[in-house]
């Protein structure tokens, strides 16, 4: 997708900087700054402090973290260690085991010469697969929309949770790629971004996106939609997920489970949009999904641009206040009207994800 015009991937390996060049996703909004990674340490820095974020571009840096871990030193052991520390970094979004596990999986019994050249072409693979899972899911969600668009005849309200577009994928996005399909045929669209404390990536990066591409959005508070839905202003939701198990039960950004509650009284449907990296086909027990608790300082403290133009943290709790900030909640299946994978549209069950993933 684009900034200011120009196309742009979220992560692409440079070869004449022999680097992983990404967007620091902690400068934008107000920064656009494309930073190279060169050493599995920074790979995994970028995704502790969401440098990258999004679960399949987490998969994508954790696979060229694996290419980086190769070329300090691909000596059996030290690729290993780094895997481990590379699953390590993030704990919810299952994309980050699933492309480690890829990689090992392909780079296993290959010998030293060829192992970086592998790896290299296998961490590319799996971004140029992410793109056309995105693309699907657009093609396949654009029908949902689309049935909507026909009834109404008038503008289709779309809320959305985080930022599940092109900035946390490889290109599309997940929850944005049906509203990008629909926005290119011409159908009437407007986003309500929620804010998605306490690191906005709503307002920071999904209105910033969609500003990018055109599409009409407006960012509001997290605690805005269930009156929105009240009032007839939302017709459908469309979020992302870091981690849908084998029945259904969805992982997002903490406040998603609220949405879809609020969606369920108000009779609206309730999509879930994912690509088949982010299924964890092992787990069946919603209360197994490990939630991430991120430092507390991310609550507490705001960053934004200061009057002179420079970007500025402040405290806006009480000094002596506790605060808790858990990164993810978990949405049961019964909540949710269906899946959109890049396979098709399935219902959120064990039976629904085996009929499309034989
Ligand atoms: O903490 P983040 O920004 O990595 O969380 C991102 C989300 O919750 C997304 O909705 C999810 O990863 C899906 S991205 C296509």
């Amino acid at each position: 997708m684009h900034i200011n015009g120009k196309a742009f991937r979220t992560i692409w390996f440079d070869e004449k900087d022999q680097a992983v060049k990404i967007i620091d996703q902690t400068k934008l909004p107000h920064k656009f700054e494309i930073k190279n990674l060169k050493t599995i340490r920074d790979a995994i820095n970028a995704i502790k402090i969401m440098e990258v974020r999004g679960a399949p571009l987490i998969g994508a840096t954790a696979a060229y973290g694996v290419v980086l871990a190769i070329m300090e030193n691909n000596d059996h052991k030290f690729i290993k260690v780094s895997c481990e520390n590379l699953v390590q970094s993030r704990p919810t979004a299952i994309n980050l085991k699933w492309a480690v596990n890829r990689m090992l999986k392909k780079l296993s019994g290959i010998n030293n010469n060829e192992v970086l050249k592998i790896a290299l072409e296998e961490a590319k693979l799996i971004c140029e697969e992410d793109v056309k899972f995105c693309e699907n899911i657009g093609l396949n969600g654009l029908k949902i929309i689309e049935e909507i668009y026909n009834k109404k005849k008038d503008t289709v309200n779309i809320l959305t949770h985080c930022n599940a577009g092109w900035l946390a994928t490889i290109d599309w996005g997940t929850a944005t790629s049906p509203i990008y399909h629909a926005y290119k045929k011409g159908i009437k669209i407007h986003v309500w971004v929620d804010e998605t404390r306490p690191r906005n990536q709503g307002a920071f990066l999904t209105s910033y996106e969609l500003n990018e591409e055109g599409v009409p959005n407006t960012i509001i508070a997290d605690n805005a939609g269930g009156i929105l839905m009240q009032r007839g202003e939302v017709d459908m939701c469309i979020v992302g997920t870091d981690r849908t198990i084998a029945t259904g039960d969805v992982a997002n950004k903490i406040g998603t489970y609220l949405k879809a509650l609020a969606a369920k009284d108000n009779n609206i449907p309730f999509y879930v949009a994912l690509p088949s990296s982010s299924i964890d086909w092992e787990t069946t027990d919603l209360k197994k999904i490990p939630i991430e608790e991120r430092n507390s300082e991310e609550l507490s403290h705001l960053e934004g641009l200061g009057k002179d133009g420079t970007l500025k943290k402040i405290l806006i709790y009480p000094k002596k206040s506790k605060a808790m900030n858990l990164a993810f909640d978990i949405t049961p299946a019964k909540y949710i009207t269906g899946l959109i994978t890049e396979k098709g549209v399935c219902e959120a069950s064990k039976e629904g994800l085996k009929k499309l993933f034989k």
